[in-house]
């Protein structure tokens, strides 16, 4: 069995209006002047206005960086900081929004405390000073980026993904507000919850899977394959959106102790090359690669499937099984089923494959891949 070291230091608030305890957590933390990172579409939405008055209430002076967009690159977290930097002393950071905002908060967090650039920063645990006390604040139920070391920021041009970690770089306290989640339009909901069913399945079998970890993933799943189809059918519902925004917390802690596979290693290069979004890209390749891993994840993928109450008497294998479970997913949320429909061309695939290979998430998956093997599995979702 696969040994671990659970080092659980994020606090987390979970409940209906919780964000309204933002200022308090912050003043715990024995910090006051805070950076406030998030996205155009979130103050518009008027959450960003709903944090900064539970800032002010506990006597909280804030800076807002609300500049962020879809997958973050350098230049951005760049701007971010240079913005930070000129407000005066920050105490305290925190990201609101999806993946994008509490990713671009850490990356801040690495340029304001410990200089240089983000590219100084990729692997794990390059920060040598201490860095500042942050909190996450999630308003999609989808990257589990709060319960993560890694800031994913692109490099600026070429769009490549760069994981910087540091255990550092964690947020100190998480707070999970359902009634949050409740302005993303569907598209933003079904995109975000595929993303999130795939951290669940991918973290339940890499080759860094532990007791721990699939203790994570298989609740995750449990939480986002039993209320998928709710969530998009009852987005008003508050207990449906709870549960989602659990799921997709837990799916996150599972990475954060187990890393991911190769569905995240042949999305990466789609995102970069066609600006295909995270979560469609994620959708397009996991049922292939679920199928490619059946020869030695069979059993975990059993597992899965009686978890999520889908073990019938099927002849079909437990692989199969659970592709098909997922393309049902993605027919019910209206998502992309082959990578012809998005725009990609058939020429390009031994590219992608090559950039595939060369994904650090791809080093996890527990059936070892070589190119031609990428090259296949785009072939299979083409
Ligand atoms: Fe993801």
């Amino acid at each position: 069995m696969q040994s671990f070291d659970y080092d659980p230091t994020i606090r987390v608030l979970f409940g209906e209006n919780s964000v309204d305890r933002l200022g308090e957590l912050v003043r715990e933390l024995d910090a006051r002047r805070t950076l406030l990172v998030t996205d155009p579409g979130l103050v518009q939405a008027g959450h960003a206005e709903h944090a900064l008055q539970a800032l002010r209430k506990a006597g909280c002076e804030t800076a807002v960086f609300s500049q962020v967009e879809e997958n973050p690159t350098t230049r951005v977290v760049k701007a971010a900081t240079r913005f930070a930097r000129e407000s005066g002393p920050i105490e305290c950071i925190v990201g609101l929004g999806g993946g994008s905002s509490m990713d671009c908060a850490k990356g801040v967090n690495f340029l304001l405390t410990n200089g240089g650039k983000m590219e100084d920063y990729q692997g794990m645990g390059k920060a040598s000073k201490p860095m500042l006390p942050s909190l996450g604040v999630p308003t999609t139920a989808g990257t589990g980026s709060e319960a993560q070391s890694f800031a994913l920021i692109s490099r600026r041009g070429s769009h490549i993904k760069m994981a910087c970690g540091d255990k550092k770089a964690r947020f100190r306290a998480v707070i999970l507000d359902p009634g949050l989640t409740a302005s993303m339009p569907r598209e933003v909901a079904a995109v975000t919850a595929m993303d999130a069913v795939s951290h669940a399945l991918e973290s339940y079998v890499t080759t860094r899977r532990n007791p721990l970890s699939q203790m994570f993933a298989r609740e995750a799943w449990r939480l986002l394959a039993g209320n998928f189809e709710a969530a998009l059918d009852h987005p008003e519902d508050p207990e449906v959106r709870g549960l989602m925004l659990l799921g997709a917390h837990w799916a996150g802690a599972a990475i954060e102790n187990s890393m991911l596979g190769a569905a995240h290693a042949t999305a990466n290069p789609l995102t970069a090359r066609y600006d295909i979004t995270h979560g469609i890209a994620v959708g397009l390749m996991l049922p292939h690669v679920v199928r490619f891993n059946g020869p030695v994840a069979g059993g975990c993928y059993k597992e899965l499937l009686s978890v999520a109450g889908a073990c019938n008497g099927s002849e079909r294998t437990s692989p199969e099984r659970l592709s098909e479970h997922l393309v049902r997913f993605k027919q019910a949320a209206g998502l992309p089923l082959r990578l012809r429909d998005c725009g990609v061309l058939s020429d390009d695939l031994p590219l992608l494959a090559q950039q595939a290979a060369q994904q650090w998430t791809g080093t996890f998956n527990p059936r070892k891949l070589n190119q031609e093997q990428f090259i296949e599995l785009y072939e299979q979702a083409f």
